[in-house]
């Protein structure tokens, strides 16, 4: 994509020579973004069709979120939690009220809000349920994906993920993605909590059967354990609701969101609970410099305002139901199955997905493989009708070889 000793040559040798590769980029280098749209250093304009991992929903450089990060930023940026802001109470308030929980904690990336909805369920076992000291027991869910932590790249699946970096911290357990009879015969009395993606991102777009959610919140009524929902990736929009718990009507115990709460701007996170859980935490047992500062706390509390009269999760609805329903009517050789909920969309094709990735780029749109043949489909939620035509008729070319 690159003329030889262009900005594009430049910039990829630079990061080549001195960056530690724990990436497999496409050789785009981007400039500048603009709603759904960013530019290289070339000048190329292309359709973002991954927005970040999902972290840039509301599109590039959305002038209300710029406008609201700008201004905090002229005030004040960083307190730290030694000191109150004044920004903070707002934002809590905001994402307490938009969720429906009692209490909020924020830290920064989602592996950090993993971590401490971690720390919360075993503080709530030891505290709350009883479960003798040091032998909590959380269960995941085989292909999961949670972040990039030793603690969270324990519990993983995927030997990539985990090669070379044990020993891992113990007190997991795994069962099956979407078997909630699994899950029932994995539990015990020192189950603290059960530890879910609603829809598995990383893992390619996969859809648990029907009913699987609000099985796996019974089992763990039945047993007294929590049901932690991690709506990363999933939340604030991507497949049509609030969080996507909501398609099957579950209310988790823990619901820990990130990525686009930061607007594509700044990186922003939170653990939602009940007072229950959350007021467990005293001075002193958690903590982070820079979460809950004004500058994340001003963007934040602007997400959640695009968000609040429903008018974008009605569109999301609609623009996924279009992109699902003419991507099942290609007639393409190579696509094995579409799947996904809103603007959270796999295809699964019966052949290795980068090249497609690659001929997408030179047409203009930027995707990225997942897990080698699924081609993962998340545009900006903004997405307009005519520009969803536009990415069909791409991709409909793209996926006929
Ligand atoms: C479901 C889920 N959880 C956690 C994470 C980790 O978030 P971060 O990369 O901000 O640490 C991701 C990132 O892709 C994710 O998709």
């Amino acid at each position: 994509m690159a003329t030889s000793h262009s900005r594009t040559d430049v910039a990829i040798a630079l990061e080549d020579r001195y960056g530690a590769r724990i990436y497999r980029p496409l050789d785009v280098v981007l400039e500048r973004g603009d709603g759904c749209w960013v530019f290289d250093a070339e000048g190329r304009r292309y359709l973002d069709c991954l927005s970040a991992y999902s972290a840039a929903n509301f599109g590039h450089s959305n002038p209300l979120l710029v406008a609201a990060a700008a201004e905090q930023m002229g005030k004040i940026a960083l307190t730290s939690r030694a000191f109150r802001n004044a920004e903070l109470p707002g934002f809590l308030q905001a994402l307490c009220t938009t969720f429906g929980f009692e209490m909020a904690l924020p830290m920064n990336t989602g592996a950090e809000a993993v971590e401490t909805a971690i720390k919360a369920a075993r503080k709530w076992a030891y505290e709350v349920k009883r479960v003798p000291a040091e032998s909590a027991e959380i269960i995941v869910c085989g292909n999961n994906f949670h972040g990039r932590t030793i603690a969270v790249v324990g519990f993983s699946s995927e030997p990539a993920y985990r090669r070379s970096f044990g020993p891992f911290a113990p007190g997991f357990k795994t069962v099956p993605y979407g078997d909630a009879d699994g899950l029932r015969g994995a539990m015990s009395e020192r189950t603290a909590a059960f530890l879910v993606e609603p829809i598995q991102g990383e893992a390619g777009v996969i859809v648990p059967p029907d009913g699987f959610l609000r099985q796996a919140l019974e089992a763990c009524r039945e047993r007294r354990a929590l049901f932690i929902a991690d709506e990363i990736q999933t939340g604030l929009g991507r497949t049509g609701e609030l969080l996507a718990c909501d398609h099957e009507g579950v209310r988790p115990d823990i619901a820990v969101v990130g990525k686009s709460l930061g607007g594509g701007l700044y990186p922003v996170s939170a653990v939602l609970a009940a007072r229950e859980i959350l007021g467990l935490f005293q001075p002193g047992d958690h903590g982070s410099t820079f979460a809950g500062n004004p500058l994340a706390a001003a963007i934040g509390r602007a997400v959640l305002q695009l968000l609040e009269d429903g008018e974008l999760l009605a569109r999301v609805k609609a623009r996924g139901r279009r992109l699902v329903t003419a991507l099942e009517g290609f007639a393409s050789p190579i696509v094995r199955e579409v799947r996904g909920r809103g603007l959270m969309i796999g295809i699964e094709l019966t052949t290795p997905a980068r090249p497609v990735c690659e001929r997408l780029a030179r047409a203009g749109v930027l995707c990225k493989e997942t897990h080698g043949t699924v081609l993962r489909l998340t545009p900006p939620l903004t997405l307009d009708g005519e520009t969803a035509e536009w990415l069909l008729a791409r991709l409909a070319t793209a996926l006929e070889a």
